[in-house]
């Protein structure tokens, strides 16, 4: 069963984020499921002597050392972005920039929204993520207006999201095809046990 850390990146009290969460999470039924939401971290600004890339799991604080461990222990990582002038949140470039081991050769997946749900902070997403040396799931679901209206005339998420119901089979089938291929690949490449002396 693979593991999937969620990482929630709107960090706003009044949050529209909550409802993508509560509508994903009973549909994540074969997977152990890690929620990141990075409301409730205290990860410092970026403040690192090396990059992370450079030197692995270097973490100068027990916050970095927290979160390093949980995005470690994933298999892969959905992200839910919300989208802030055609990009994604500084909170979240945050925590791609504190990382790098942690991240790669595993498959990420995006559930967007917004005017255009979400799609221009996603594009920006998986450039980066290519530059952390992760797969971009191809199928992303992207939630828009009348998906958020809906919402707010009190319609339940399941509801609301219907629509998009085939939209994530494809992304979880997709996240599903890489995880399996890259934990393998992490797998094989681990050095071999030394024989007992
Ligand atoms: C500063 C700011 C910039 C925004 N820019 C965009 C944008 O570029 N594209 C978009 O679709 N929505 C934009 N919005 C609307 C957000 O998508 C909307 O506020 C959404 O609810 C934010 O996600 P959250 O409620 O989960 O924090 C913007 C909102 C703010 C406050």
């Amino acid at each position: 069963m693979h593991r999937i850390a969620l990482i929630v990146a709107s960090t706003r009290t009044t949050r529209f984020a909550d409802n993508p969460l509560a509508w994903i999470l009973p549909k994540l039924t074969g997977f152990e499921v890690d929620v990141v939401d990075l409301r409730d971290l205290n990860l410092p600004y970026y403040d690192l002597p090396t990059p992370p890339a450079w030197s692995h799991r270097q973490y100068s604080s027990e916050a970095e050392r927290m979160l390093g461990e949980r995005l470690d222990a994933a298999d892969g990582f959905i992200v839910i972005t919300n989208e802030f002038n055609h990009g994604y949140s500084a909170a979240l470039k945050n925590v791609l920039d504190h990382y790098f081991i942690e991240f790669s050769h595993k498959p990420i997946a995006f559930v967007g929204y917004g005017n255009v749900g979400g799609s221009r902070a996603i594009e920006q997403l998986r450039q980066v993520a290519i530059e952390l040396d992760m797969v971009p799931v191809k199928v992303s679901v992207n939630i828009m207006g009348p998906q958020f209206f809906a919402i707010r005339e009190g319609v339940p998420v399941d509801e609301a999201f219907a629509p998009l119901e085939d939209a994530l089979k494809r992304m979880l089938e997709g996240f599903t095809w890489w995880a399996d291929a890259t934990s393998a690949a992490r797998l094989a490449a681990l050095p071999a046990a030394q024989p007992a002396a």
